[in-house]
């Protein structure tokens, strides 16, 4: 069966001239930008992600703002307050995607900001306020184990140690930070002070069900799963599929694909944790040969990091009695961490008294999936509105949000900047 064509965001005639529209002909055009023929991928520093940063980057300065890439990758825009010595709100998302991604995760984020400050300056308007918009593209963490590394530059947070890590290539991020035009001995640079800024506040898709299932355009974010990801490598012994005979072998496949029920098994035994192995990789691959190396991914997710801290704990002990019993070797490591996080009070009652002034009753939610919110809980506040999307579905081609739902998002994010005080949060 071939890739499904990525669901092609569009308009319909009667919504032509609403910001919906606007943000859905950019989602257009960034869907249009990957590193593969066959559908949508766009991963961290590949040359999509260049050609995206650079369209990114113009719509920025078209709607006024000043604008450039980060030493990390980031697009970052700047639109000035109507005074001086102001303080900042970011505005932000990814534009980075999963393999045979969707349109919408992260780039709707990206785009909503843009459209939204394109319009104050179209209405000749300034916030008391400055406002930062920032297109991250480092969220997915398909191309190196860990993830967040723009939203966390800007958060303080960016761990140096990460420029080592290499992706599947050998490519450490170093070299492709330095190949993608950036300058990473800056990174430090890009923090910014907590004093200086207001808020982060991003705009997403549920990628999950409940607006869909209760009618609701939108929805605010209570709080974020907390996450652990990591790599195992199993290591047996490769052997001739047709003379080694079954007591005898050391079969990594096999260890691994015991290995993998048992993580689904102990996700499934306790309420809202989640555990996936979505990458599986087995070494030298033949259909006449007992694989002898596998490495397969772990991501572990739950809204406690008590319950998702033990269910580690408790997988890599079924992992190792697993390898015991059937003399493999099995390497775990855990190369990503990042804890729970509840949304801001103050932020988000402004966000759902925006909903509520559009006419609509607020609704919230928490987040399964992870976002770059994240990275700023306990330093800078932060907040998001989901917009519902069709079917909960994401990390699909077939992701697909309404323009006019869109349109909504975009409008309470643009009333919310409007009741804004310079000084809250
Ligand atoms: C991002 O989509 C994540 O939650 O993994
Ligand atoms: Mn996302
Ligand atoms: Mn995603």
């Amino acid at each position: 069966m071939g890739v499904p064509p990525v669901t092609k965001p569009r308009a319909t005639p009667d919504e032509a001239g609403s910001t919906g529209a606007a943000i859905v002909d950019r989602l257009t055009q960034l869907a249009a930008v990957s590193d593969e023929a066959s559908g949508l991928t766009r991963l961290y520093l590949s040359p999509a992600h260049r050609k995206a940063a650079d369209l990114v980057l113009e719509w920025m300065r078209d709607a006024g703002m000043s604008a450039r890439i980060d030493a990390v990758g980031s697009v970052i825009g700047r639109y000035e307050a109507d005074r001086p010595n102001a303080r900042t709100l970011i505005l932000g998302s990814h534009i980075d995607t999963v393999r045979n991604a969707g349109a919408y995760d992260g780039n709707l984020g990206v785009a909503t900001a843009i459209e939204v400050v394109r319009r104050l300056h179209a209405e000749g308007r300034r916030a008391p306020f400055a406002i930062e918009v920032a297109a991250f593209g480092d969220e997915e963490g398909v191309r190196f184990p860990s993830t967040l590394g723009g939203s966390r530059a800007l958060a303080g947070r960016f761990d140096p140690a990460i420029l080592e890590e290499r992706d599947a290539e050998g490519v450490s991020r170093r070299e492709a930070l330095i190949a993608f035009g950036c300058d990473p001995s800056r990174i430090a640079e890009e923090a910014h002070r907590p004093e200086d800024i207001l808020g982060y506040v991003e705009a997403h898709i549920e990628q999950g069900p409940v607006l869909e299932a209760e009618d609701r355009p939108v929805g605010i974010v209570t709080a974020i799963n907390g996450a652990s990801r990591g790599e195992v490598k199993v290591t047996g012994e490769s052997g001739h599929a047709g003379c080694v005979p079954m007591p005898l072998r050391r079969d990594a496949l096999a260890a691994a694909a015991t290995m993998v029920l048992a993580i689904e098994s102990r996700a499934a035994a306790e309420p809202d944790l989640v555990a996936t192995v979505g990458r599986l990789d087995i070494a030298h691959p033949a259909a006449n040969t007992i694989p002898g190396n596998v490495t397969f991914t772990l991501d572990i997710r739950s809204p406690s990091d008590q319950a998702r801290k033990a269910a580690v704990r408790d997988i890599a002990d079924r992992i190792e009695e697993i390898a015991r019993a059937r003399g493999v070797a099995a390497q775990i490591h855990i190369g990503y961490e990042a804890s729970a996080c509840r949304s801001d009070a103050d932020l988000s009652n402004a966000l759902a008294a925006a909903v509520n002034r559009l006419g609509l009753a607020e609704r919230r939610l928490p987040s399964g999936a992870g976002h770059d919110a994240m990275a700023f809980d306990g330093r800078i506040p932060f907040a998001m509105v989901f917009v519902r999307c069709r079917g909960g579905v994401s990390h699909n081609p077939t992701e697909y949000a309404s323009p006019d739902d869109i349109d909504i998002g975009a409008r309470a994010l643009l009333d919310f900047i409007d009741h804004l005080a310079p000084a809250s949060a």
